[in-house]
Order: C-alpha cells, then sequence, then structure tokens
C-alpha cells in the first residue's frame, strides 16, 4: 500500500512501514522522526486510514499556517486526534459546554482564554514556584537513599498533577484518579469504552468540586471561575465545568511527558549531563532545546469546506493532524534538526502551537521542567539509565517516557 498526497509535485512511492501512521504504535511512537523525514521527502502531507482517517502535514511552514487558518480549519468541529466523531457524542453530553478555549473558535474562545491568563500569567506563576521546588525535593528524597528510581513513574508524573492541583484547589490524594483519567482520555482515546469513562469520572468529580465552592468559596482557580462575571453575568455552570476540566488534562500529561523525556536524554546522554551539571548558562537553551526536540503534543483539527494545506486540498469533515512535533524537525528552519544540540541559539519552536490557540500554560510548564531539572540535578548530578530496553514510552496526542530506570551513586546528596 502506499500513501500519496494529491497534487504533491514530488510525490514517490512510500514503504509499507510507513503506509499508514499510527500514533499510537509501537513504530511510530518508538522512532516518529522516521516518519517524518520519509514523509517529507515524498509527500509532505500523508495520509492514513486509522481511527477514522487523518491528514499529517510534517512541514514547519505547513502547521504553523493551518493552525493560523481558524476558517478553515476551526477548533470547533473537534480536536481529539481519533475518530469518528459520532463516537463523540455521549461524551459530548457529559461536558455540554466543551472544553473551551481549546476546542472553542472565537468569540467563545476569546473569552474563555482570557479568563484563565491571569492564572498563567508569569507572576501567578512565580507564586507556585516555592510549592513546586519542594515538591520535587520531597519526591527525591523518597528514593535518593536507594541509588535507583524511575525517573518517570516517581519523578516525573508526579510533579504536575500537584501543581495542577494546586491551582484548581484540589486534595492531593486525588493525584492518582487525575492520572488515572487523563491517561483514559489521552493515551488511551482509541479505547472508547476506556475514554468515556474517564471523562464522566472526571467530570463528576469536577461537578462535585464546583458544588462545595458554591457553598463555601475558596481561594482557588475553580472558584475564580464561579465568580468570574461575563457581560455582566455570572458564566454558565458547564463552562466552569469545561475549563476546569481543560486544565486538569492539557496541564497534566503534556508537562509530566517533557520532564520524562528531559530525564531520559542526560540518562542516555552523558556529555548533555555533564554540560548541564558544570554550566548553568547552557540551562535557557537547553530547555528550548529539551521542548524542541522531544515536543510532546500532536493536535487535530477537521476542516471546512475549501481547505487545503499549502496546495493540497483537504476534504470538508476529514481530520488533520497538526504535529508541532514534526514540525520541530523540519530542515528548512533547523539546522541538523534530528541532532539534540543543548545550545542551540536559533530555536523557534512551536512545541507550544501557534496562533489563536497557543498554550496558555507554557509559562507554567517551563517553570515546572525548569524547577523539576534544578531539583534533580542539585541532589543527584550523576546518573544513567540502568537498562535501556526498560524504558518505555506512549502516543497519541501526547508522547512521552513512561518508565525510566535509573540508577545513580548512593553518595548524591540527600
Ligand atoms: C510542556 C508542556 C506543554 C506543552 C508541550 C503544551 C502544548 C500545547 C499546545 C501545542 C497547545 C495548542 C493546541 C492547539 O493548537 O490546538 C496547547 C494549548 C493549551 N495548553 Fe498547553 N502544553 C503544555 C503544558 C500546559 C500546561 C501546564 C497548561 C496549564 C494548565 C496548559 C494549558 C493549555 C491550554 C489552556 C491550552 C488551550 C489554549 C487555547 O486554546 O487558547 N498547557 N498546549
Amino acid at each position: 500500500m502506499t500513501t500519496q498526497a494529491p497534487n504533491t509535485p514530488d510525490s514517490t512511492e512510500v514503504p509499507e512501514r510507513f503506509a499508514n501512521y499510527d500514533l499510537f504504535g509501537e513504530d511510530y511512537v518508538g522512532d516518529p522522526a522516521a516518519f517524518w523525514a520519509q514523509y517529507r521527502q515524498s509527500c509532505p502531507v500523508a495520509h492514513s486510514d486509522l481511527y477514522g482517517g487523518s491528514w499529517l502535514p510534517v512541514r514547519y511552514a505547513d502547521v504553523q499556517a493551518t493552525a493560523r487558518d481558524i476558517e478553515h480549519f476551526p477548533s470547533g468541529n473537534g480536536i481529539s486526534v481519533v475518530g469518528p466523531d459520532e463516537d463523540a457524542e455521549e461524551e459530548d453530553a457529559l461536558l455540554p459546554g466543551g472544553v473551551p478555549p481549546i476546542d472553542a473558535d472565537p468569540p467563545l474562545h476569546t473569552w474563555t482564554r482570557k479568563l484563565i491568563l491571569p492564572s498563567m500569567a508569569p507572576r501567578a506563576v512565580q507564586s507556585y514556584e516555592q510549592g513546586t521546588r519542594a515538591l520535587c525535593r520531597r519526591l527525591i528524597a523518597g528514593f535518593i537513599e536507594q541509588g535507583q528510581a524511575d525517573a518517570a513513574a516517581d519523578y516525573a508524573q508526579q510533579i504536575p498533577v500537584r501543581v495542577i492541583g494546586a491551582l484548581l484547589g484540589v486534595s492531593e490524594e486525588r493525584s492518582d484518579d487525575f492520572v488515572g483519567w487523563v491517561r483514559g482520555i489521552l493515551e488511551f482515546a482509541y479505547d472508547k469504552e476506556r475514554r468515556q469513562e474517564a471523562v464522566l469520572a472526571a467530570s463528576e468529580f469536577l461537578l462535585s468540586e464546583i458544588a462545595k465552592r458554591k457553598e463555601s468559596p475558596t481561594d482557588d482557580l475553580i472558584s475564580d471561575l464561579i465568580n468570574a462575571e461575563v457581560d455582566g453575568e455570572q458564566m454558565d455552570e458547564m463552562f466552569v465545568l469545561g475549563e476546569a476540566f481543560l486544565l486538569m488534562v492539557a496541564g497534566i500529561d503534556t508537562t509530566w511527558s517533557a520532564i520524562g523525556a528531559s530525564m531520559f536524554h542526560f540518562a542516555s546522554n552523558p556529555d548533555d549531563r555533564k554540560r548541564m551539571a558544570e554550566d548553568p548558562d547552557v540551562w535557557p537553551l537547553a530547555i528550548e532545546e529539551l521542548l524542541r526536540f522531544y515536543s510532546p503534543v500532536t493536535m487535530a483539527r477537521v476542516a471546512e469546506e475549501g481547505a487545503h494545506i499549502n496546495g493540497c486540498p483537504i476534504p470538508a469533515g476529514d481530520r488533520v493532524l497538526m504535529s508541532f512535533p514534526a514540525a520541530n524537525r523540519d530542515p528548512e528552519v533547523f539546522d541538523q534538526p534530528d541532532t539534540f544540540i543543548i545550545d542551540r541559539a536559533q530555536n523557534r519552536h512551536l512545541a507550544f502551537g501557534v496562533g489563536i490557540h497557543r498554550c496558555a500554560g507554557s509559562n507554567l510548564a517551563r517553570m515546572e521542567l525548569r524547577l523539576a531539572l534544578e531539583e534533580w540535578f542539585a541532589a543527584i548530578p550523576e546518573f544513567e539509565l540502568a537498562d535501556p530496553s526498560t524504558v518505555t514510552w506512549a502516543g497519541g496526542q501526547v508522547r512521552g517516557p513512561r518508565s525510566i530506570p535509573v540508577v545513580f551513586p548512593r553518595s548524591a546528596r540527600a
């Protein structure tokens, strides 16, 4: 079988391995860059028949233009990387207001985004730093004496869920529930039953939290949303639910994957690990390179009439995957794109997206990634993979490591 994009001048045969990319499949999850490199040569707007079918632009310029073309690629038609959309109907009943701003178009997008931005602004994010640092230290203290840990499960996975919990004002005891729901919604999105169970459980939980705050208000983002006024009126509860739900989903797996991928990188690249341990000046550049090289998030859009990507017509109703990770490996924009260059100076990566939906939580995500690495390197500057064959990755809308067994000298600072 071959995959060909219409109107692509240099289309050629595509080897069987690359015929139907599968975002959740082992091959793609293990080495997505191999797929992007292949498509860039033969069909830069590739197609797969899986999960209801989708198109995959891999060029930076095409991904950027598609994200900006909200008329032909609106978010209100659906943003899930799996279809078909009929499956989403039962889910719509659980989240009647959707999950704005991410699945909304203006004007709904504009005011729902505006409501959450203050909680993600640099000053607000700074107020979470102390708690995040203390959390990282507490996690490290839990395994440092053992000389080994799972840098994904014991560390990366534990951080964003608690930061988002604090933002929403939710008890830390619910962390495992949050992680389970988010995995059900993203990592197992192709399993309709599992996804719906997760959506139901998460929305029921958030509705009960909203009800509690209506009785006695608290100082957190859910209460802020309940009290927010839009055009002089209180916002409908379905939007409070949708926004809280989005922050939970958008803020956990994404950042856990970015922290985990960074841990994986330094555990398997001793030269870069040493540079981090010895050269504080390289940190800001290294963090951007980690975000570029291991970009976790692929979004989706569903095309409107008249849509095209760089001359490739996209039929109305077809799904397009917004592979920000693929854009970040485009040789037309990045020198040696498949090489991790720790002090890469030119780095206009799209890990956080582009256009009106650009990540609202990027300040928070960068802060978490930086502090997670700072605290780890301060305590454990020397570490390596225990056994590369035991590292596991998850894919789909968010790609990142799930298990990274590492070892380190027991003499590391306690
Ligand atoms: C490294 C971590 C993260 C990455 C790579 C990431 C990536 C992205 C991307 C690519 C988008 C664009 C979606 C689109 O175009 O449809 C997005 C949107 C969004 N992200 Fe993040 N994100 C991260 C962390 C966070 C965090 C910590 C939060 C906070 C809770 C957050 C909240 C949001 C929200 C609310 C949107 C929707 C913005 C809108 O539609 O206007 N993200 N993110």
